[in-house]
């Protein structure tokens, strides 16, 4: 069934586990995603973000992950992940997702206030739920530059002011492959967690290790993102596949079971099994 954030964070917040969001690009990802949500009963966040717009676009998205939302037997949240413009967060919204990210983290701290705040006006008039971002989680970079970590202060004032759904948060992670091992920054978690209501989000979550995630969710993370772990299952499954002299059929059948079993294993880290 179609959920929005609220109705999979505010548990998850409450029980302390964390529910994951799972980007997918095509069909063949999308089904491993839902069956995995399926098979252990957790709820699930599925969708895709502006920058993989290019794979495959907002229209044919919502087509295709719709209904999948809806047919399916646990709750389904469809988030349109690091939105970055007006017109694509308004064009996601009206196609049918039920959730939106907001993203305005590159802008100053009072631009990106009043650039959430008008977009969670407009969202919650609709019932659809906002999540943005305070800080900035970088993409692939060496670390993260300590300066762009979320400042608990700021971060208790925009949620206050904006009054968004869910937070996203920058702790020491980034988004794509690791090349230095992350350093998570848990007493910021904890500290943000006790000063604010919102659910909070850890983006980048492909990498890290399964301490990280379990210290990161004791200490009140309640979303994680996940996208190149389950790329990464998705195409190795399909060369296997193709290498061992496998037709189109075949190798999109492994590449769907691939990325179930990569989504299982983190939704057996976070917790979020047995919770639909
Ligand atoms: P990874 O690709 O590093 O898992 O990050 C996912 C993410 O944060 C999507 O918003
Ligand atoms: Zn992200």
């Amino acid at each position: 069934m179609l959920v929005t954030l609220n109705e999979v964070l505010r548990d998850a917040k409450k029980n302390k586990y964390a529910v994951g969001l799972f980007n997918t690009v095509n069909l063949e990802m999308a089904v491993g995603v839902l069956a995995a949500a399926e098979e252990l009963r957790s709820p699930v966040i599925i969708g895709s973000a502006e920058c993989l717009l290019c794979y495959s676009g907002l229209d044919d998205l919502a087509n295709m992950l719709l209904p999948m939302a809806k047919r399916a037997s646990v709750p389904v949240v469809l988030h349109f992940d690091h939105g970055l413009t007006e017109e694509n967060v308004k064009k996601a919204i009206a196609l049918g997702f039920s959730s939106v990210m907001y993203d305005c983290s590159t802008l100053g701290f009072e631009e990106n206030l009043g650039a959430v705040k008008a977009i969670c006006d407009y969202s919650h008039s609709k019932g659809i739920t906002v999540e943005a971002e305070i800080g900035h989680v970088g993409t692939d970079e060496i670390s993260v530059p300590s300066d762009a970590y979320t400042d608990p202060d700021e971060a208790k004032r925009f949620a206050e002011f904006t009054g968004c759904d869910a937070l996203a948060i920058a702790v020491g992670t980034s988004h794509g492959a690791y090349k230095f091992k992350p350093k998570l920054d848990f007493d910021r978690i904890e500290k943000i967690a006790s000063m604010i209501d919102a659910p909070l989000v850890l983006h980048g979550g492909s990498g890290l290790t399964d301490d990280d995630f379990r210290r990161a969710i004791a200490s009140g993370i309640s979303k994680i993102n996940i996208f190149t772990d389950i790329n990464c299952a998705c195409v190795k499954a399909a060369h296997d596949a193709y290498a061992e002299g496998k037709g189109m059929t075949d190798v999109m059948g492994a590449m769907s079971e691939a990325v179930k079993q990569a989504t299982m294993k983190k939704m057996l880290l976070f917790g979020s099994q047995g919770r639909a």
